[in-house]
């Protein structure tokens, strides 16, 4: 005869050594492991980690294809940047000084990095390669939130929230690319800090940033101090608001119910105990007191399903593939470290990181257009579009639709309009990256390799 694991137990092991576990148990998890709807809520708002989402979402919201995973992989880049930073801040120096073996100190402990010091190159390859990363995930995020308008209310704050957000993730990666002191880093900031001279006001931010008339050691403390504690600081509040706005909005953008979903697998719904005679229009609320299979109360919340575990296993998974692709990538790839940085001699080219070279790019036309006037008019355009879809329905009085959904036919000169503005700085970005070499030339990218780009 077939015998369970917990018939064993209860044979092998004597009942008040169990009840002593179970006791022990409660003390760290005050839920049952068993997949009733009870359980399922109690494992969402019991614990620590896991309460600030919800325990039902919209099952719309449960499917790749919504999201792609991309706030969730620049959120796990956040992390991993995080916890590789602190470590890397254990052996790091932003100093300048000439040290003993000839070198900057910033510098020669970059070089202890990746000779010296146990596992050193790996997580300042990790370190470095998440933040370009992140850059990227943080903009795809943002285009995948609006080619499916979900930055339509009641988003629009939330939009906001993001646009500071990306914002700042570049200017993170921004002031860390300054810390290893080499010539990449010393011209790759000159480069930057000298477009921030030509806009209105610029001058002063520059002198803030610098703390002198050019990039040097006042600079790199101050750089180093926003990277490490000001920036950071300030992004996990913003990212803090963003997911608290998430849920305050109602969840994640979907698409307006339609009748063939109306019906949700009863295994969804899972099942609960305690009867009682209460009402409520949210399902969650009642799983604590009604008994038999959770009850269905309108429409809405026909289509939400527990955040347990369907939810937390896809963000688990999600959160292993980003550690190993970035650790992959870490084992594989070097992070670029070039001469020390020697203000001297100029790098000819001297390119900004990928992510400002489209604006370099456009500056080589013309200083103030290209440098100042249209980077600001498409983040101002950025962050308003939300607000100009709002004035738009007040004055035309019509309803903007199609939100939760990709490319929506309701929402084609946006997403034209979109489409057109990624084309152009794409393009900036493959000819500044790929086609520049020295004096800014026009050249075939196998010429820049061998010669002239970074
Ligand atoms: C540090 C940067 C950011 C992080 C960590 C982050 C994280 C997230 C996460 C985890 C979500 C849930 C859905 C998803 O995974 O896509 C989300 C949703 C959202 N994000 Fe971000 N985000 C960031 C930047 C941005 C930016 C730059 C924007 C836009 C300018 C933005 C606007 C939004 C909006 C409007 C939503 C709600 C979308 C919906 O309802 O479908 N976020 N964000």
């Amino acid at each position: 005869m077939a015998i369970d694991a917990k018939q064993l137990m209860e044979k092998l092991v004597p009942e008040k050594v169990r009840e002593l576990v179970r006791v022990y148990l409660k003390t760290f998890f005050r839920h049952d492991f068993d997949l009733t709807g009870l359980t399922k809520s109690k494992i969402m708002f019991s614990n620590f980690l896991l309460h600030i989402q919800p325990v039902k979402v919209h099952r719309h919201s449960l499917q790749f294809r919504t999201t792609l995973g991309l706030g969730l992989i620049a959120f796990y880049l956040f992390l991993i940047l995080c916890v590789s930073g602190i470590l890397l801040m254990f052996h790091y120096v932003p100093s300048d000084t000439i040290g003993p073996d000839g070198f900057p100190v910033a510098y020669q402990r970059m070089l202890n990095l990746r000779s010296n010091i146990f596992w050193g190159s790996f997580l300042r390859n990790m370190h470095r390669w998440s933040a370009h990363a992140m850059v990227a995930a943080v903009w795809l995020h943002m285009l995948r939130v609006f080619f499916t308008g979900a930055y339509s209310r009641p988003r629009e704050f939330n939009w906001l929230i993001g646009c500071v957000l990306g914002l700042l993730t570049i200017f993170m990666s921004y002031t860390g690319y300054l810390l290893p002191w080499d010539q990449l880093a010393y011209w790759g900031v000159k480069v930057g800090t000298e477009i921030a001279r030509i806009a209105p006001g610029g001058a002063i931010i520059r002198q803030f940033l610098l703390g002198d008339s050019d990039v040097g050691s006042e600079a790199l403390l101050r750089f180093y101090v926003l990277h490490v504690a000001v920036l950071p600081s300030v992004m996990a509040l913003l990212i803090g608001m963003h997911f608290w706005r998430i849920r305050k909005d109602g969840g994640l953008a979907h698409p307006e119910t339609l009748d063939e979903d109306k019906l949700i697998p009863v295994d969804e719904c899972g099942t609960v105990k305690n009867a009682s005679a209460f009402h409520s229009t949210r399902s969650y609320k009642l799983v604590e007191v009604v008994k038999g299979t959770e009850p269905k109360v309108d429409e809405p919340v026909d289509q939400m399903v527990f955040a347990w575990p369907k939810l937390i296993v896809r963000e688990v998974v999600l959160f292993m593939l980003v550690l190993a692709a970035v650790s992959l990538v870490a084992v594989w790839f070097d992070a670029p470290l070039e001469g020390p940085a020697n203000p001297a001699q100029p790098e000819n080219p001297a390119k900004a990181p990928w992510y400002f070279i489209g604006l370099q790019e456009l500056t080589s036309y013309n200083g103030f257009i290209g440098g100042v006037a249209i980077p600001g008019a498409l983040v101002l355009l950025a962050m308003i579009v939300p607000y100009v879809e709002i004035a738009f329905g007040v004055f035309m009085n019509k309803k903007i639709r199609g939100s939760g959904v990709w490319f929506s036919r309701y929402r084609w000169p946006q997403n034209l309009v979109c489409i057109s503005v990624t084309l152009l700085m794409l393009y900036l970005i493959i000819v500044g990256s790929l086609f520049r070499g020295p004096n800014w030339d026009f050249m075939m990218p196998w010429e820049v390799l061998s010669g002239g780009g970074h």
